[in-house]
């Protein structure tokens, strides 16, 4: 929740103003720690409609913020996915104006496919990516094209995302969920209040010297899916469907719903939790998921539909 995460973070450094290209689910919530914090933030998103969109930015289209809009932009952080051409619409578009800026930190948000099927083994930052996925072939490219744009980069890599309004939750509660036995399969995770706290951790460890070129951002606990779903069910008092054996239930499954299940890894925080110091709010689903259900229960009625976004990674994440 936003009020502990306050408690335990460094605002950024004096002076610092952030820049968050497509504030969606994520990219809202580092803007409102950050603002919580003192920090000055500009979002952008693809119309200026949309709730907390200060600037609008839309590869698609052209519409690109001026060098004026971003003036004393000193940090940034970008949560747009490539293109479905393998581009990065940040770098395809915006370099320019951001190497104009003195920018002092630059973070891009990827995901852990890049790592590919490992087994069900742990895998750090220094394992030899090899996604196996056309998506996470084109995140790598993207990764590969920040580190070598010469700003002062860092990636984070993001497992499953989810947090209220987005998490089993809403599948269980609308009926969508299967309960799926896979035996060895595993799912890493981490809550919206972790990819928050860990950015400002991170840009404080940076202003300090400690700065790791790719940082895992994951809780403590890879689980099966079918654990979290009876957990998110005990919670809301519901019961699930019957136990599917994997074989059966993948007959019916799309295409990339298929594809998330021929990977197995556990991501390893220790980078980020052991080395770099930053203490997990939620380390693993039990607490995600009670904060979930508590921040879902609170808001009913007054979240727009708009929190709720899926994208494509998102729409099957929060289902595992
Ligand atoms: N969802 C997951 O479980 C998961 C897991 C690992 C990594 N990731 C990656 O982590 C990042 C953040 O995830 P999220 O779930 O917070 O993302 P999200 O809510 O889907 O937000 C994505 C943002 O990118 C903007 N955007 C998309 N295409 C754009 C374009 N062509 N030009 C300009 N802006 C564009 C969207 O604009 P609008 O606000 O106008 O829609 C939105 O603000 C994404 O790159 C995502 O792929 C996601």
């Amino acid at each position: 929740m936003l009020k502990d995460l306050v408690k335990q973070c460094l605002p950024l450094p004096a002076n610092s103003k952030l820049l968050v290209l497509g504030a969606g689910f994520s990219g809202q919530h580092v803007a409102s720690l950050a603002r919580a914090l003192g920090t000055p933030v500009l979002c952008s998103r693809r119309t200026i409609d949309s709730p907390g969109s200060n600037l609008v930015f839309d590869s698609s289209t052209q519409v690109l913020p001026t060098l004026e809009s971003l003036d004393g932009v000193t940090h940034v952080l970008n949560c747009i996915p490539p293109t479905g051409s393998g581009d990065d619409p940040v770098l395809s578009c915006l370099l320019e104006q951001l190497n104009a800026l003195p920018l002092q930190w630059v973070g891009y948000l990827s995901t852990t496919g890049i790592y590919g099927d490992c087994g069900g083994n742990w895998v750090t930052e220094e394992a030899q990516p090899h996604p196996e996925q056309p998506r996470s072939q084109r995140r790598l490219a993207c990764e590969q094209a920040w580190q070598a744009s010469g700003l002062p980069i860092q990636i984070l890599r993001l497992p499953g995302i989810y947090g209220p309004g987005r998490s089993v939750l809403q599948n269980i509660k609308s009926g969508k969920s299967k309960l799926i036995d896979k035996p060895g399969q595993v799912f890493s995770r981490i809550h919206i209040d972790d990819i928050a706290g860990a950015t400002l951790h991170l840009i404080a460890r940076a202003a300090a010297g400690q700065w790791p070129k790719v940082v895992n951002v994951a809780d403590d606990l890879p689980t099966a899916s079918k654990d979290l779903l009876s957990y998110g069910a005990q919670l809301l008092g519901r019961s699930l469907p019957a136990l599917q054996p994997f074989a059966m239930a993948a007959e019916g499954m799309s295409p990339m719903a298929r594809s998330f299940w021929e990977e197995n890894r556990r991501v390893s925080n220790r980078l980020l939790c052991q080395d770099l110091g930053y203490t997990l709010m939620h380390p693993d689903y039990h607490s995600g998921l009670r904060d979930c259900f508590l921040q879902d229960e609170f808001s009913v009625g007054n979240r727009s539909s708009d929190q709720v976004i899926q994208d494509s990674d998102s729409d099957l994440d929060h289902q595992k």
